[in-house]
């Protein structure tokens, strides 16, 4: 019979410990103290993968209509944003956009917002939650949809970045023979937004 550690999940490093308790009530100050670090460490070593996969996931994925899938929206997207001299976080905030779109797609925006946390500033935060609104602006034969929606947001200090977003690197960012950078090319700057936290810009 195989022992029961067998069945344990692998450690993320090998001089990590197991807590081996069933509840965690009965988990000492020590215990707590062991996770932490260990969950810190952890969360360093592979948010960017982890990052990474919720998108890479729908790589293969097919278009529903769109000339391209989302992924490729998203890649078109950081592309352009990378090739106009963006700031990192700008490029990251265009790969991961859209990323809940299939799963959230009433509330995508949040999602992202949620997704990137920290990492982003308050500017980039309110343009993720709001820019389906301003794309239906790019929309007047979408019926049941207000296209003129995003005025009421008009003199807000994160209208027009929100609005130019959507104008340069949303509405318009699903051109199949658009030459997309590969993924590999957004590692390190996903890893450079990472190694910081934006909550004071
Ligand atoms: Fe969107
Ligand atoms: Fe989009």
């Amino acid at each position: 019979m195989r022992k029961l550690q067998d069945r344990y999940s692998p450690l993320g490093h090998p001089e990590w410990l197991y807590v081996e308790k069933e509840s965690i009530e009965t988990f000492t100050a020590n215990d707590w103290k062991t996770l932490d670090v260990q969950r810190n460490q952890y969360i360093a070593q592979v948010k960017t993968q982890h990052l990474l996969r919720l998108l890479t996931v729908s790589a293969e994925d097919a278009s529903f209509g769109y000339r391209v899938n989302m992924y490729r929206h998203a890649l078109q997207s950081a592309t352009m944003a990378l090739r106009d001299g963006l700031s990192h976080e700008d490029v990251v905030v265009a790969l991961f956009h859209d990323v809940g779109y299939i799963t959230s797609y009433s509330n995508h925006g949040e999602f992202a917002s949620a997704l990137l946390g920290p990492h982003i500033s308050e500017r980039n935060h309110w343009m993720l939650k709001n820019h389906a609104v301003f794309q239906n602006f790019h929309a007047p034969h979408l019926s049941g949809v207000d296209q003129h929606a995003r005025d009421m947001w008009r003199g807000h200090p994160y209208f027009d970045w929100t609005a130019e977003f959507v104008k340069l690197y949303d509405q318009a960012t699903c051109d199949p023979l658009y030459p997309c950078e590969p993924i590999e090319t957004f590692v390190p700057i996903i890893e450079s937004l990472l190694g910081g936290d934006a909550s004071n810009k």
